[in-house]
């Protein structure tokens, strides 16, 4: 099979990053770009020359012409525009989350059943070379059983506002932004074990902190510091996953606190450990020494061409030319996680899967 016929769906400011790897990949034609916003529309079908351009995403999935989409949409919007893409026949690469909710999740998946079409969650820190790398040392035994991880991900001013603002638009706070990505990470390098139970609390202390002057930010294209959310999303988010092989996962993440910023991503087996982020290194014995093993990588750290890694991984799965590397199920497990975090959080006891 040729090139790809592509349409992006969605065209704010994570969509540059598919757009860009599109335009610049042999395998796919970028021939179609969609946002309700007409004028935004325009203007990136004119930057990345798509020759298509829509308002409305069912005429776009209507186009017999394309074969596959991305949809970088808000979250609440993805299981409704992933299930219509499918039963169109295109093959999907949605952003993160796969859903806003679990229900959305277990419709999307059973979609992605029904259909011959390939779905991918665009879990992207997987196809960093940092996180491939560290795969093959895992994969190939070098850590032997991995049995604890530890993912951080704080950030002092981090919530981008607008739709991400609010838990009726975004499904939550950090923990359903960033934990799906810290918390993936983690399970997909332990083998992604069955969840066993969760326990978790979530925090509303200090709000979005659109006060703060002198600081960037990601932002999403509706930010508006005049328009408060109607739901306030949680600033901080903690827990402690348990799965059914006997590891553990420590994960918190936070738009909002008084302290630095961390990221950091460790695990820890009975042959080696690694810490993923800031930078990959492997900590390891042999002849009764310690070992640091520092891989020498273009980036150790996390890697902007990871989300060009993963638009390649993409179209090789949908041409038939590669195996699944994110699929509806992962998608699905890591909303049942965040799920069970919240209603940890809301209930004060631990949640049994
Ligand atoms: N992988 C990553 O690192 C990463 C980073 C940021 C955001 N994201 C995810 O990407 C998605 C989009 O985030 P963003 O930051 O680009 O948001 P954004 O607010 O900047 O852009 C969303 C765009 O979608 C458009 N839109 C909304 N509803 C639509 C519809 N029904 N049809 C067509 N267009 C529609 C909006 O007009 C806007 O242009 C979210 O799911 C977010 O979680 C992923």
């Amino acid at each position: 099979m040729g090139a790809l016929n592509v349409g992006v769906i969605g065209l704010g400011t994570i969509s540059d990053m598919h757009l860009d790897a599109y335009r610049d990949s042999p395998s796919a034609h970028l021939v179609a770009v969609c946002d309700i916003d007409a004028v935004r529309a325009g203007s990136r079908a004119a930057e990345y020359g798509a020759v298509k351009v829509f308002t409305d995403y069912k005429e776009l999935l209507a186009d017999p012409e394309i074969d596959a989409v991305s949809i970088c949409t808000r979250n609440d919007t993805h299981a409704e525009i992933v299930i219509a893409a499918l039963e169109a026949g295109k093959h999907v690469l949605v952003e993160k989350p796969m859903t806003a909710s679990l229900g959305e999740a277990l419709a999307v998946a059973a979609a992605a059943q029904r259909s011959a079409a390939v779905l991918q969650v665009a879990y992207v820190r997987r196809f960093s070379p940092n996180a491939e790398v560290l795969k093959r040392f895992i994969d190939a035994g070098d850590l032997g059983q991995i049995y604890y991880a530890k993912a951080t991900c704080l950030r002092r001013v981090g919530n981008p506002g607008g739709w991400f603002a609010d838990k009726a638009l975004s499904g939550g706070g950090p923990l359903i932004d960033l934990g799906v990505h810290f918390i993936d990470i983690c399970w997909w390098l332990m083998g992604c074990p069955s969840v066993a139970s969760v326990s978790g609390t979530v925090f509303h202390k200090i709000g979005a902190r659109n006060n703060i002057l002198n600081f960037s930010r990601y932002l999403s294209a509706d930010f508006d510091p005049a328009r408060p959310p109607a739901d306030p999303v949680e600033d901080l988010a903690t827990a402690l996953i348990k799965f059914s092989n006997g590891a553990v996962m420590h994960f918190d993440t936070s738009y909002s606190m008084h302290g630095a910023d961390e990221t950091k991503v460790q695990i820890f087996g009975d042959k080696g450990g690694a810490q993923l982020e800031p930078a990959l290194e492997i900590f390891t014995e042999q002849h009764d020494t310690l070992l640091d093993i520092s891989p020498v990588l273009d980036s150790p750290t996390f890697s902007t061409v990871a989300y060009r890694n993963e638009v390649e991984q993409f179209l090789a799965t949908a041409r038939g030319d590669a195996a699944e590397a994110a699929p509806a199920d992962h998608g699905l497990e890591l909303i049942k996680i965040i799920s069970a975090i919240y209603e940890s959080s809301r209930t004060g006891r631990e949640v049994v899967l």
